[in-house]
């Protein structure tokens, strides 16, 4: 038991005690001594500015709480982070605080179905980020409102495990630019409407991070900063319970360090050292390099390795407490420092897991997390063609609250990890590790009927624990019908590629494309002979972009038009229609086959009915749903009884309450600042309407487009400066008149032209049973 220590001449306490609910008769005092810190507390008689006081005020005594408890009371140490903090709020931007303003405004500003995330490596997208910035027309054409650049900071070349293992954090890998190409690219995206997010690896530095050398140099107060021990009694205790991240290229959890003659924590790769957060110089230090990121225009922090950051003997170092205290903790800090900042956290873990990273509604964690067995439940249905797991982990996801916000995505840079829910296929005759196999044996297409192109990925042969690799058009067969010259085979991979896609687009979230599958880039098998590359077959999905594949985008046609135009339409129509929102209800339908995953959504007299074919057959989804239905795809009637489907395919139905069904054109939205559509291309519209350039200045529009905001209140209008800054814009004449056009349908959807085909649905009383995600 703790006691508290309150000081009755300075009537300050020093902290407040761990656990003290459970203290009976100790709750008044430990009132008390809250009081105390309010009246003479640290900060109130500092001569900070008054929001940063206000914000600070909110979180203090929760901050210091779990401060105190995590770092015993080490009040010089909790000093030092608040000071920090301000330091930080002090060094911001005035842009990037009225953007906080303005998103704190509208916190809820990235939860829009219109959202559309993309990441990408930055040298294989672009060389560089003034290339990104050159490329920025062609992500906004690709419908992309959120870029996530993966790690860009200095690292050395050798030994970078992909740039996840950084040497100076407040230094961009040269070859990519510097901090302030970084900055030039967040406000050019900001200026587009679109926001940026950037890996922040906390778990490891590199070993050629100044903390390492120092400790490498034998300086205790840096062996400190990391795990250091004299020899191998302890870390062979660590290893009875701590599982291995890469068995295969990277065994064991430690690593000997030579020029310390230590045993140093390195549950990565040797060369990334795990840093230990039980010091609170760690702590401050680290959440300083993140601040000073969001300073440079970040505005989500992908908090790498979440669930390592906290270790301890005799456990399996993974998602113990003090994790979550270190990011509800983080959490704060961005909230009193740059709110609006979202943190993101990569929890790659099993299901039950990964959720208490988002910590509870009032107090929060990650802001988002990704939706990893979602996504491994995918590639699982692929080859098997059977969605009972997927339904299960549907209907998981759906019974979460709303506020949840999943990354959904189908492939990213890493390999797919083969977290599946084992016991509920056991009911199947399923078990884990010739499942693994099959899995894998299929997506590499050594099963009957697979086309689709893989390769391993850390395979362990004691546990039979390999993962995956490959791009998503690779181990849809894509790659092998054109090896083949086969069209029938190109027609199935292509129809697999984006029934996949509008299945992701179908979830709650934000859908996060990597980089090249919008034209459906193949496996690069460069990377075999890349020595520095060879033994890492994660190398085999993050090739470079091939921008010659990326121009026939425009080639009716070809695999990438085809691929490109679908997902465009697929997107449109997302964001265009309420029921994709995330606070819609959600459902699992019973279409009795096993084949088809059926989902349905509600929301604002909106519902929808998506059905996924998993089989290369055809299938019968045997569903009697009495209302009228519109196919989204084509705006045509389609009743939704005994739908019969061609292999690989899907269906987006819908039907309205209350309101006709509109089917609006496509493609139509542009991402292009809407000011600049407006005042360039759109005579002032003959109708009593507000136009609708007017609409984006609603407080949600003025946080997602912050450039708006800043224009605004600097008198001096967005479009003007925009126009100014892209003379290009007069180029991309069509699709503006396209989004005009769009304009004007969003405005008068009852009136809208003839090619928009409204159609007058049946307005039913609102459904009695209106279905609910149970
Ligand atoms: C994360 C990254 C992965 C990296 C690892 C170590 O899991 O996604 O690419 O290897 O962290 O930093």
């Amino acid at each position: 038991m703790k006691t508290i220590t309150f000081n009755k001449q300075t009537k300050k306490a020093d902290i407040l005690c761990t656990g003290y609910r459970s203290l009976p008769g100790l709750k008044s005092i430990v009132k008390y001594t809250k009081y105390t810190y309010r009246r003479e507390g640290m900060f109130e008689d500092k001569n900070w500015d008054a929001i940063f006081k206000k914000r600070l005020a909110r979180h203090y005594d929760e901050m210091k709480w779990l401060y105190s408890e995590l770092y015993h009371n080490d009040q010089q140490a909790f000093d030092y982070f608040c000071e920090m903090m301000h330091d930080y709020y002090e060094k911001r931007s005035p842009l990037l605080k009225e953007w906080d303003e303005a998103r704190e405004a509208s916190p809820d500003w990235y939860k829009g179905n219109d959202m559309l995330g993309m990441l990408m490596y930055t040298n294989c997208f672009a060389g560089n980020l003034k290339g990104v910035k050159k490329h920025l027309d062609y992500i906004q054409e690709c419908g992309v409102n959120y870029l996530h650049l993966m790690p860009l900071l200095e690292s050395p070349k050798d030994r970078s495990d992909g740039g996840y293992a950084v040497s100076d954090f407040r230094k961009v890998q040269p070859e990519l630019g510097t901090m302030d190409d970084l900055a030039a690219l967040a406000d050019d995206c900001h200026t587009r409407g679109m926001c940026v997010c950037l890996d922040f690896v906390m778990n490891h530095t590199s070993e050629d991070h100044e903390w390492a050398k120092r400790a490498k140099a034998g300086e205790k107060e840096y062996q400190d900063r990391f795990f250091f021990y004299d020899d191998w009694t302890i870390p062979n205790e660590f290893e009875k319970t701590v599982p291995q991240v890469f068995p295969q290229t990277a065994p064991g959890n430690f690593s000997w360090c030579e020029e310390a003659g230590k045993v140093v924590m390195t549950t990565f790769w040797p060369y990334q050292w795990d840093l230990n957060y039980a010091n609170p110089v760690v702590f401050n230090d680290m959440t300083a390099d993140m601040l000073n990121l969001c300073n440079h225009g970040v505005d989500i922090i992908r908090l790498d390795a979440t669930p390592y950051i906290w270790k301890e003997i005799g456990t399996p170092c993974r998602n113990l407490p003090q994790v979550h205290t270190l990011v509800r903790l983080m959490h704060m800090a961005s909230e009193v420092v740059c709110p609006g900042t979202l943190l993101l956290g990569e929890v790659v873990m099993e299901p039950s897991k990964v959720v208490p990273y988002f910590g509870t509604i009032d107090k929060p964690e990650c802001h988002m997390l990704y939706n990893v067995t979602t996504m491994a439940s995918t590639w699982h249905t692929v080859a098997t063609h059977d969605v009972r797991l997927l339904r299960h982990q549907m209907e998981a996801v759906f019974a979460l609250p709303h506020q949840y916000t999943f990354l959904n995505y189908l492939r990213c840079h890493d390999d797919i990890g083969w977290g599946l829910d084992y016991e509920y296929l056991k009911q199947f005759g399923i078990s884990e590790v010739p499942h693994k196999k099959y899995l894998n044996d299929y997506l590499r297409g050594l099963a009957f009927g697979s086309d689709a192109r893989g390769e391993l990925y850390n395979d362990d042969p004691r546990l039979g624990d390999a993962r995956l690799c490959g791009t998503t058009a690779s181990l849809c067969g894509i790659e092998a019908a054109e090896y083949e010259k086969n069209s029938w085979k190109l027609d199935r991979g292509i129809g697999l590629d984006i029934m996949l896609h509008a299945f992701l687009l179908t979830q709650s979230g934000i859908p996060v494309l990597y980089a090249g599958d919008e034209i459906g880039q193949l496996n690069d098998y460069t990377y075999h002979e890349d020595p520095i590359k060879a033994e890492d077959s994660r190398y085999l999905h993050r090739g470079d972009m091939n921008w010659d594949n990326a121009a026939l985008r425009n080639v009716e046609g070809t695999r990438e038009n085809r691929i490109f135009k679908a997902l465009r339409q697929l997107e449109e129509i997302r964001a265009e229609y309420s029921v994709f929102e995330s606070e819609a209800d959600t459902w699992i339908i019973e279409p009795w086959n096993d084949h088809i995953l059926a989902i349905g959504r509600y929301y604002n007299g909106e519902k929808l009915l998506a059905f996924f074919n998993f089989s290369e057959n055809e299938q019968t989804a045997w569903v009697n749903e009495y209302e009228d239905y519109y196919d989204l795809m084509t705006g045509e009637r389609k009743a939704a009884k005994a739908i019969t489907m061609p292999g690989y395919s899907f269906l987006w139905l819908m039907t309205t309450f209350n309101k006709p069904f509109v089917k609006k054109q496509h493609p139509k939205l542009d991402r292009k600042p809407v000011e600049n559509i407006v005042i360039e291309e759109v005579e002032p519209k003959k109708t009593t309407k507000k136009p609708a350039a007017k609409k984006t200045t609603t407080r949600k529009a003025a946080a997602k487009k912050p450039a708006a905001k800043k224009a605004a209140e600097a008198k001096e209008p967005a479009a003007k400066k925009t126009a100014a800054k892209k003379p290009a814009a007069k180029k991309t004449t069509t699709r503006k008149t396209a989004a005009k056009k769009a304009v004007e349908v969003k405005e008068t959807p009852v009136e809208a032209p003839a090619a928009v085909a409204p159609v007058e649905a049946p307005a039913p009383a609102a459904p009695a049973e209106t279905p609910k995600a149970e």
